[in-house]
């Protein structure tokens, strides 16, 4: 099947890969290019297919979108059912999140001695908002979706192929558990038919 607007999400990786073959390392430069694409990208909630915006009632899904030939970033859709939150977490990779339906709750942890504590308040990320992790500005934290009776959809991009990423949950002792996410699904959408532009 077809989904009309699924060219915004292409020209979002055009952009996104030539943003990384210009900014090579430059981190504060790719969350700062990077987080106006998503912002972009955001701002219409008209073009994810319903494959990959469809909640699970056990636990939240990450639908992968696309991963870059090189692995240098993965776009995901992270589809929260009503009151689903994730562990305490880290990335070891920058990533930026931009919420696209409903609203989310971002809690960040930092190291205190031996303990992780929460660093700030809880912040609500509304449709549209960018948030920006890393280990440089912060990579640990919990999110959850801000809804108790609805569906909440955010998009994140990675600066790796972030489902195969060794990285860790924490526990309340602030304990690093090893994990690897992988994804919630096999297939992915196809971005690439660009026939309909050809034949306009
Ligand atoms: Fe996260």
């Amino acid at each position: 099947m077809t989904w009309p607007n699924l060219p915004r999400l292409r020209s979002f990786v055009v952009d996104f890969a030539a943003l990384l073959d210009a900014a090579e390392d430059d981190e504060p430069r790719i969350l700062g290019e990077g987080g106006d694409l998503l912002a972009r990208l955001v701002a219409q909630d008209d073009w994810l297919p319903i494959s990959y915006a469809t909640p699970s009632p056990t636990r939240y899904r990450q639908y992968l979108l696309h991963c870059d030939s090189l692995q240098r970033f993965s776009v995901v859709s992270f589809v929260w059912g009503p009151g689903q939150a994730t562990p305490v977490h880290d990335h070891t990779v920058w990533g930026l999140v931009g919420v696209l339906r409903g609203a989310e709750l971002s809690q960040g942890y930092a190291r205190q001695g031996g303990r992780l504590v929460p660093a700030g308040p809880v912040r609500r990320l509304e449709p549209g908002r960018i948030e920006a992790v890393s280990p440089r500005v912060g990579d640990i934290h919990r999110v959850a979706n801000a809804f108790d009776d609805r569906t909440s959809i955010s998009i994140h991009v990675y600066g790796a192929n972030i489902g195969a990423v060794r990285r860790a949950t924490y526990d309340g002792a602030g304990r690093p558990q090893p994990f690897v996410s992988g994804y919630s699904n096999a297939t992915l959408p196809n971005l690439w038919d660009a026939s309909q532009e050809q034949s306009a």
